[in-house]
């Protein structure tokens, strides 16, 4: 209830009620035309149920319909529109003079405040108080709008704010300032954009910052919660247009285009055959070619509130990604030429990085270095020079990539620590049918593993020891041997590589083996390479490597960086709109760790996971790589391990131990990767604790929780369908299974993508250290005596040409360099604070200890990288780990 209030008004006629309507002198003098409160019976599409009190223009039309109260007070709202790109003020044409028109005439945007109450006589909803918004000043890029309401002093509490865009084109609403009432200012924060009331006449619904679960909505709000959420919903019918809002659900349809070329059919990832998680539908018409598959299209349809920030200061990353894909990669395609041809000596990588690459202007002179500049350095002569950045592993030790310490150390602090296991049976074994892929005991014995270790300790002791690890890249790229074989330019086998834990912390690569299935009327091959001490030997260990490499290479882009993170988190983001209110305190707590998720996705199935894009024309698996995306889908991911703890114990990288820090002991003492994320991860957690504890005093609220239960619901049996019946799917009933829900959603968009993100181009910059294709067989693979002969005479050569060619290095070097840089825009965890979050007395504390917590956090990863004794993470010419620091700058 409104308190006392801060004007009185006559309780006689309509002419008295008038003169108090009367907005301040300053509205009426200039061009500003007097507005004043009209009471109006109409009714929104929005709010059927509702009448209205206007705030108009024109003094002459007012009308009295309702019983106005004797008492009210007057409040301010200040609205803050941003300056945008293509939006509010940069339009042009016929349609930007009639907005400003609008905007002299003070009808710019037509608000109505929302009374949390009901009419106590009618039980219906209370009338709204309808006020035009004018413009009244600009402040940099943001522009401002006022509009003055008289709030009868019965009206109750505003629990939200429908807004009507007068416009003719979009605005971007950054928040709402309603002034006036005692208890201080009501905020309403939208950043959103409003649709022109001439595109749809639907009002756009913005709730104050508090938050409620459903059942504590108050009684005003209860039908405006659903129906801005079955809004949201849509009905699943036709295709997305630009500019709407719609989250719904589909399979992946739309990697392919084979009414382009029937070549780049793919097939529907998602559904029983290749298990795979729900993307955005878009609704686009069908291929002619092929019924099952979406048609291409330029624009990918993505909510409007998830493309990025067109604000315009911060378009600098969007424009970059777009000129990326749309400019430099084909541009680099005309200028090289040649798409197989190879690096003919180390020097001509070198060269990269030194003379550059000279590329054709593009419109204008300048042009490429204005959008990249950290790419193009150099203009000459009319000509802009792609020189790459030398990455800062090898601006450290240039020979960084031939080690094998280094190949080793990279397994627990590099790009893809995700992949290194503890080998707990013995002999390895292969889990795949023998029929198709012949005997599945590896080749790697235990007499090879004891030469290698040099005798020391036994095989059997190693592993009871925990001292042996493998990166197994066996059962899962086997099956795809034959297919991958079969295409133009590229080969693949199934691969294992045993590492040995030195006393001093570090791991030694011992044995790769590579495994080709049986193929072409041939029996199954299978090699072991070890670090041999004579030429051949090397050789043949260092090709081993880059093909091994190639596998992490692939495996790291395709599921632990896209799928887990990227791929898997689009469900949670469609399911956390259509289910969760904007009012829901869960939907405040994850939506800051959604932002431009859904948009790079979308960028993503345009460019880089499309039939030919750049993950196709430049990685090992080539037109299957997504295919095997869906396989480790199937086979590995399940939702509770994506939690870090149990990630580590699945890996046999950590044990449950009370007694150590985060419960957890670790396999690998210095594991940089796991050491600073599971303190991120505690941070996370205890941040997620407090939250949800807060507004879950009573734990049974979680399972009366409608709109909770509806989006774990739909999180699993349609966002993540094809695994709804398979093992690690938390039950959700009380506030701990919310606490471990939340925290790994909000781990794997943060601290899990940060680390298999950000050091993209500082270890795949210099690609010889990860290159992401092999192109050609080993030597030693059944081969003719003229390859057999060349690889003796130059052993280089055919390293080189297993390598990426010149065109996949460069495109893939321009890829990362741009993807691993932070956005200029971009948000570091804990360091905003969400506005809703700072409206709450003990959220705004709790929130202020996380990111006080994740700055210490800085402090212990700086003082651990200058630590000596971590030898994973500190010595000569090694990067630190710089990863997990919570605010780590662009680089
Ligand atoms: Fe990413």
């Amino acid at each position: 209830m409104l308190k006392p209030q801060v004007h009185y008004q006559s309780n006689s006629t309509i002419t008295n009620r008038r003169a108090h309507f009367l907005l301040p002198k300053s509205f009426i003098n200039g061009k500003e035309l007097a507005s004043l409160l009209v009471v109006k019976s109409s009714r929104s599409p929005f709010n059927k149920a509702r009448r209205y009190i206007r705030a108009a223009s024109e003094p002459t039309t007012i009308k009295a319909v309702e019983d106005v109260p004797q008492q009210s007070i007057k409040v301010k709202a200040l609205v803050t529109v941003i300056q945008t790109i293509g939006g509010l003020l940069t339009s042009l044409g016929i349609e930007r003079g009639l907005d400003d028109i609008q905007d002299l005439l003070g009808k710019t945007l037509l608000l109505e405040l929302v009374s949390t109450e009901l009419d106590p006589k009618t039980e219906l909803e209370k009338p709204t108080i309808e006020g035009f918004a004018h413009r009244v000043r600009q402040e940099s890029g943001d522009v401002k709008y006022e509009a003055e309401f008289e709030v009868p002093n019965d009206f109750g509490d505003v629990g939200a704010v429908l807004v009507e865009n007068e416009h003719h084109c979009e605005m971007f609403l950054q928040d709402i300032v309603l002034d006036g009432f005692p208890h201080g200012p009501v905020n309403v924060t939208c950043r959103s954009w409003v649709h022109s009331k001439y595109e749809n006449k639907q009002k756009r619904a913005f709730f104050t910052n508090k938050c409620y679960l459903p059942s504590q909505t108050p009684i005003g709000l209860r039908r405006l919660r659903e129906e801005e959420l079955a809004l949201l919903r849509g009905n699943g019918q036709g295709e997305r247009k630009r500019g709407e809002r719609i989250y719904d659900y589909d399979v992946y349809n739309d990697i392919g285009d084979p009414d382009a070329n029937l070549d780049l059919a793919r097939p529907v990832l998602g559904g029983k055959e290749r298990p795979y998680p729900r993307r955005c539908r878009t609704g686009r018409p069908r291929c002619q070619s092929d019924p099952s598959l979406e048609k291409k299209k330029k624009d990918f349809y993505v909510p409007r509130d998830e493309g990025f920030s067109e604000i315009k200061h911060l378009t600098f990353s969007a424009k970059t990604l777009y000129s990326l894909f749309n400019a430099l990669v084909p541009s680099l395609g005309n200028v090289i030429g040649d798409a197989e041809l190879g690096f003919p000596y180390f020097r001509a990588i070198d060269s990269l990085f030194n003379e550059g690459i000279q590329m054709p202007p593009l419109s204008r002179q300048g042009f490429w270095k204005t959008i990249m500049p950290r790419l193009f350095k150099v203009i000459t002569d009319g000509k802009d020079v792609l020189r790459f950045e030398t990455p800062q592993t090898s601006e450290r030790d240039r020979f960084f990539w031939l080690r094998d310490e280094e190949f080793a150390r990279q397994t627990l602090a590099g790009l893809n620590p995700y992949s290194i296991k503890l080998i707990t049976e013995w002999p390895l074994k292969s889990k795949l049918d023998p029929v198709i892929y012949g005997p599945p005991e590896s080749a790697i014995t235990t007499e090879i593993i004891e030469a290698e270790i040099g005798g020391i300790i036994k095989v059997s002791e190693a592993i009871k020891q925990k001292k042996l690890f493998i990166l197994d890249y066996h059962d899962i790229l086997l099956p795809f041997v034959r297919k991958v074989r079969g295409l133009k330019g590229t080969t693949l086998y199934g691969s294992r590589t045993i590492f040995f834990l030195t006393p001093s912390g570090t791991l030694r690569p011992l044995a790769i083996e590579l495994t080709r299935p049986p193929m072409d009327g041939k029996p199954q091959w299978k090699q072991v390479y070890t670090h041999n001490w004579d030429s051949t030997g090397c050789w043949l260990w260092r090709l081993a490597k880059a093909h091994v490499l190639a596998h992490d290479s692939g495996y790291h882009q395709l599921v632990s960086h896209w799928l887990r993170t990227h791929c898997a988190t689009e469900p949670y983001i469609v399911a956390t709109n259509r289910q969760l209110s904007v009012m829901h305190p869960i939907y405040r707590l994850l939506h800051p760790h959604f932002r431009y998720t859904m948009e790079i996705n979308a960028l993503a199935r345009e460019s880089l996971v499309n039939a030919g894009g750049i993950i196709e024309s430049s990685f090992s698996p080539g037109k299957y790589s997504m295919e095997l995306s869906s396989a480790a889908y199937d086979e590995m991911w399940r939702f509770d391990h994506e939690a870090l703890p149990k990630d580590l114990i699945n890996r046999g990288m950590a044990v449950e131990d009370k007694t150590a820090p985060h419960g957890l002991k670790l396999t690998i003492e210095d594991y940089p990767f796991a050491n600073d994320g599971l303190i991120l991860w505690d941070i996370i957690k205890n941040w997620v604790t407090d939250y949800v504890n807060h507004y879950y005093p009573d734990p049974s609220l979680v399972v009366s929780d409608q709109e909770l239960q509806a989006w774990w619901t739909e999180i699993q049996t349609v966002g993540h369908r094809d695994k709804k019946d398979k093992p690690g799917w938390p039950e959700l009933k009380t506030p701990e299974d919310l606490i471990e829900i939340a925290t790994i959603i909000a781990w794997v968009c943060s601290g899990h993508h940060a680390a298999v993100n950000f050091g993209q181009y500082a270890f795949a910059g210099y690609f010889p250290n990860r290159p992401t294709i092999a192109r050609r067989k080993m030597p030693s693979e059944e081969p003719t005596e003229e390859e057999w002969n060349s690889f003796l005479e130059k052993p280089e050569a055919v390293l080189l040409a297993t390598f990426p060619s010149k065109l996949q290095a460069t495109r893939v070097m321009a890829v990362l360099s741009v993807l691993s840089n932070h956005s200029p825009d971009e948000e570091y965890i804990g360091e905003e604070m969400e506005p809703s979050w700072a409206d709450d007395p003990i959220i705004e504390a709790a929130f202020e200890k996380f990111s006080g917590r994740l700055k210490e956090l800085e402090g212990i990863v700086d003082e651990r990288n200058s630590n000596k004794n971590l030898k994973n993470r500190n010595g000569a010419g090694i990067v630190p780990y710089q990863l997990l620091k919570p605010f780590s700058k662009p680089g």
